[in-house]
């Protein structure tokens, strides 16, 4: 298209601004633009009413990052990014994977979303920026404006560490903290939407409403739907045999009118409800038998089990009780909640509560995420999930999860349950003439499972080679029969296995890695990517672990080089991770 020419009735900066925003402009938008202004005329509305325009500048801009792992800071960071455009700023989004802090030095103002996942870590993507910005060789970040929001869990120790310390850190390197830090829990939409207009304000530049900020950008495809679901339950089949001492529910849901666009390695959340028997036994202790309506209210919507540091304060000023004060002023609560629930709480301090009382110490029930294990070229309108039944015993009480034991034990098939999609496009599979290796024993295996069955139903012509790990072969070796067919027909085409209590020494998966290790490093080197999916507290770094070392091995590296090696195919994200 020819530039507006000089001649035109505006003056010289309107015409460069107008060519700015017309020139890159597709004909679709010069199109609506034409129109919408001969509407405008016709009308006799006009664009600016009151003032004569004032000279427009450009909009400011503005650095966000996140550090997510399960998207939520994700999404906020977009959510900023839109309430920031529309206040004069021009907002640049960066997941903090990607960051270059050098980069940082320059910019004028600064908001960081972060999460904290494991025990008080950053999210895995994050973890390499993070630990250059908390080392020595950051740069000063003087004058930088900034502001961070964190996103955490209460009923962790170290909840929102992570926000908490890049906060600290930001000050320290010579930031201007312009928005005051606010620590999220899991129903964070409310706290964090009102922290994003606060820190948008504080943010944008003075008389912001007279900057054009024009975003002709691309529109992100239409996103799938994320709205809760109700779906029929038509399988659901404990994958254990009866003798194994665990629990792994195989849940198929069907969903009328068409399952959620989901794609392999997304999740679902899923809505629990309480365990009855565990609601009538808090009633009881705190005198609140007999009330049907909260009980109602408890099952279905409370989060009943949770206690975190917030409720024993909470308990504490709400009832005075003199040894639960105690046990905070002494420094010893955060030690006596380990392992412990809400129910110890009153059944240790018992106190007359009233239903308000009792409310104020449970907040909302949250959903919890389950990989999605099956692919919807093959299972069409159906989502597959694989839910292991967490129960354990501790201060002489047996415990059972919310989540999984709802799914375990209160459905069963021809039931109802509520999902919602989370996707992750940060789990995806490749191409499919890439080569995919899977790290996943227990119910890491589950987003593998949709792996396979798509790799199966593209015909991709990339290899594929699942490390799968559990107690025993005999009991608990899930899915056994459809990796075997996998493999038949070539959509897996190797697979490794430990079985843990098989043998009189312990074997992992990370083991099996480092056998084969030759084999491994061959197929990185060819360009395969590198999943790992389960539990995070052992498994996800004991398999980095063995990853380093298989590179210092095979390839002759230093320690330092090897590691080097991990952190460039983590930097080429072809080592993914989904960890919980
Ligand atoms: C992205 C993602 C994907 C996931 N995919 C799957 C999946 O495919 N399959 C699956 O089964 N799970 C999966 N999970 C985990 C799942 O979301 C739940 O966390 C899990 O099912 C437990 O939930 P719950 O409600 O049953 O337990 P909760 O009621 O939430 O209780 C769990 C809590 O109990 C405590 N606890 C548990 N075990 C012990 C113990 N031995 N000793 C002391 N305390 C203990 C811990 O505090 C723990 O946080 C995934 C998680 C994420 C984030
Ligand atoms: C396995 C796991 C570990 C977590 N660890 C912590 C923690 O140590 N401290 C905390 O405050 N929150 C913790 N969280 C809660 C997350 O920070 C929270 O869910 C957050 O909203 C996730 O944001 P993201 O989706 O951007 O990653 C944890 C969550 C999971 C699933």
């Amino acid at each position: 298209m020819s530039p507006i020419p000089k001649t035109a009735p505006f003056a010289e900066e309107q015409i460069d601004l107008l060519n700015r925003v017309v020139g890159t402009a597709s004909p679709v938008q010069r199109a609506w633009l034409a129109g919408f202004l001969a509407g405008l005329d016709a009308s006799g509305a006009a664009l600016v009413p009151a003032h004569p325009a004032a000279p427009a500048r450009p909009a400011e801009p503005l650095t966000i990052v996140y550090a997510s792992e399960s998207g939520n800071s994700e999404k906020l960071a977009g959510d900023l990014a839109k309430a920031a455009r529309k206040n004069g700023l021009k907002p640049t989004l960066i997941d903090m994977a990607d960051l270059d802090l050098f980069a940082l030095v320059a910019a004028k103002r600064l908001v960081v979303i972060a999460a904290t996942w494991g025990e008080g870590e950053p999210p895995a993507r994050a973890i390499r920026a993070y630990n250059e910005l908390m080392g020595e060789g950051a740069p000063r970040l003087d004058g930088v404006e900034f502001g961070v929001l964190a996103l955490g869990d209460t009923a962790y120790a170290e909840f929102c560490a992570i926000g908490k310390k890049i906060d600290e850190r930001l000050a320290a390197l010579g930031g201007k903290r312009v928005a005051d830090r606010v620590d999220c829990d899991l129903d964070y939409a409310e706290p964090a939407a009102r922290w994003i207009g606060d820190a948008v304000k504080a943010l944008a530049p003075p008389n912001a409403g007279r900057v054009i900020e024009v975003d002709f950008g691309a529109k992100p495809a239409a996103a799938p739907s994320t709205d809760i679901f109700e779906a029929e339950i038509t399988e659901h089949v404990d994958l254990n045999s009866s003798r194994s001492d665990k629990e792994t529910i195989h849940l198929a849901l069907s969903f009328e009118g068409g399952a959620p666009a989901y794609e392999p390695g997304d999740s679902l959340d899923l809505y629990p409800e309480n365990d009855p028997a565990y609601v009538d036994e808090l009633l009881k202790i705190a005198g609140l038998a007999g009330d049907e309506k909260l009980r109602t209210e408890f099952t279905k919507s409370r989060d009943v089990t949770t206690l975190s540091l917030k409720t024993v304060e909470t308990y504490a000023s709400s009832t005075g009780h003199q040894y639960v004060k105690a046990l905070l002023d002494q420094g010893q609560a955060r030690e006596w909640i380990a392992g412990r629930q809400l129910i110890d709480l009153i059944a240790t301090f018992p106190i007359a509560l009233d239903a308000d009382k009792l409310r104020a110490l449970t907040r909302p029930l949250a959903p919890r995420a389950y990989s999605i294990a099956s692919s919807r070229r093959e299972v069409g309108d159906e989502a597959h999930l694989l839910i292991s039944a967490v129960r354990y015993e501790s201060q002489g009480r047996a415990r059972k999860g919310v989540a999984s034991n709802y799914v375990a034990e209160g459905l069963k098939r021809g039931g109802h349950v509520r999902v919602k999609l989370k996707p992750n496009k940060h789990f995806a599979l490749p191409a499919t003439d890439k080569d995919v290796i899977m790290v996943g024993p227990g119910t890491g295996v589950a987003p593998f499972r949709a792996f396979v069955q798509e790799r199966r139903a593209t015909e991709a012509k990339g290899r594929s080679w699942l490390f799968f790990g559990d107690r025993t072969f005999t009991h608990d070796f899930l899915y056994q029969l459809e990796w075997q067919d996998a493999l038949k027909d070539g959509s897996l085409t190797r697979m490794d296995v430990a079985f843990s209590r098989d043998t009189p020494e312990k074997v992992y998966v990370q083991h099996k890695l480092w056998e084969r290790r030759a084999d491994l490093i061959q197929w990185l080197e060819g360009g395969a990517y590198f999943y790992v999916c389960g539990d995070a507290k052992a498994m996800a770094k004991d398999v980095r672990a063995a990853l380093v070392r298989a590179f210092a091995d095979v390839k002759s590296l230093t320690p330092e080089a090897a590691e080097q090696a991990v952190v460039t195919l983590e930097r080429e994200k072809r080592y993914l991770q989904d960890t919980y």
